[in-house]
C-alpha cells in the first residue's frame, strides 16, 4: 500500500500543497516516482541552453535538478519552495551540486521573489500553480525575473476528471486552459500557448488512469 493511499483526501491535498515531516517526504517520493517520465519530458522541452540560469517554482524533493543540469553545459539552477521539509530534502539529494555552487534551494513563495529583474533564462513548475488562489501576483513575479525572450513552462491539474482530493475546500484552484492563458497575458507574457493534454497517471491505489493536465508555455 502506498503512503498516499493511507491518507484522507484532505491530508493528501495538504501534503501535496506543503509537504511536512516524514509523511511529506514519503508523499513527495511517491509523487515523483509516478510522474518522473512526464516531469523529465517537461524539463527537456524547456530547451535549456549552455550557460542558462533556470528557476524552478515548487521543486518538492528536488529530483528534477539533475535532469535540468544534464540539458546543457554550465547550467545554473535556482529553486524556491514554501516547505522547509522539501528545502532540506532537495538540498540533501543535490548536495554535490549545492557544494559546487551550481544549484541553490530557497525557502520562499512565488508571490514575493527576492531575485532581480531579468535574472533567469528559463522558469518551470510542475504540479504547483493549482494551489494558487490569486495566481496573478506569482505569475507577474516570474515574468519580472525572466529576461525578455525567456521561456516559462508549467504543468498542473485540469478541472476535467480531476482526482477526488483536488477540491477547492482542500486548497485546489483548478482552471481551464482559457483562464490560464488570460492570466499569463495579464502577467505580461508576450506569447502564450496553453493546452489541455491527456496523460497516463495512477490513482492513489496504484491503478492506471487517464488524467487531463494543463501545459503552459509562455515567452516573456
Ligand atoms: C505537489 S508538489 C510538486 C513537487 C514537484 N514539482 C514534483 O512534481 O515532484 C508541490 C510543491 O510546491 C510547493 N509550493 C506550493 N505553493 C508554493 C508557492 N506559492 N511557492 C513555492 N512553492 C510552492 C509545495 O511546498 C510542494 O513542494
Amino acid at each position: 500500500m502506498s503512503i498516499f493511499e493511507t491518507l484522507t483526501p484532505a491530508e493528501r491535498a495538504r501534503q501535496l500543497a506543503n509537504p511536512e515531516g516524514a509523511v511529506g517526504v514519503a508523499v513527495a517520493d511517491w509523487l515523483n516516482e509516478n510522474n518522473k517520465e512526464a516531469n523529465a519530458k517537461l524539463v527537456e522541452s524547456l530547451s535549456v541552453e549552455a550557460g542558462h540560469h533556470v528557476l524552478e517554482v515548487g521543486f518538492g524533493n528536488g529530483r528534477s535538478v539533475p535532469i535540468v543540469m544534464a540539458q546543457a553545459p554550465d547550467v545554473r539552477y535556482t529553486g524556491i519552495d514554501i516547505s522547509p521539509t522539501m528545502v532540506a530534502e532537495a538540498s540533501h539529494f543535490n548536495t554535490d551540486l549545492v557544494a559546487a555552487g551550481k544549484a541553490s534551494f530557497h525557502l520562499t513563495s512565488a508571490d514575493a521573489l527576492s531575485f532581480g529583474n531579468d535574472s533567469f533564462d528559463r522558469a518551470f513548475s510542475i504540479g504547483v500553480i493549482h494551489f494558487w488562489g490569486e495566481p496573478l501576483t506569482s505569475l507577474s513575479e516570474i515574468r519580472r525575473v525572466l529576461r525578455s525572450g525567456g521561456v516559462m513552462f508549467m504543468g498542473c491539474l485540469a478541472p476535467k476528471d480531476a482526482p477526488d482530493f483536488a477540491q477547492r475546500e482542500f486548497g485546489f484552484y483548478l482552471r481551464d486552459a482559457s483562464e490560464w492563458e488570460a492570466l499569463c497575458r495579464m502577467a505580461g507574457f508576450a506569447v502564450v500557448d496553453v493546452q489541455t493534454v491527456e496523460s497516463d497517471q495512477v490513482t492513489p491505489t496504484g491503478a492506471p488512469v487517464k488524467r487531463n493536465s494543463i501545459r503552459i508555455r509562455a515567452r516573456a
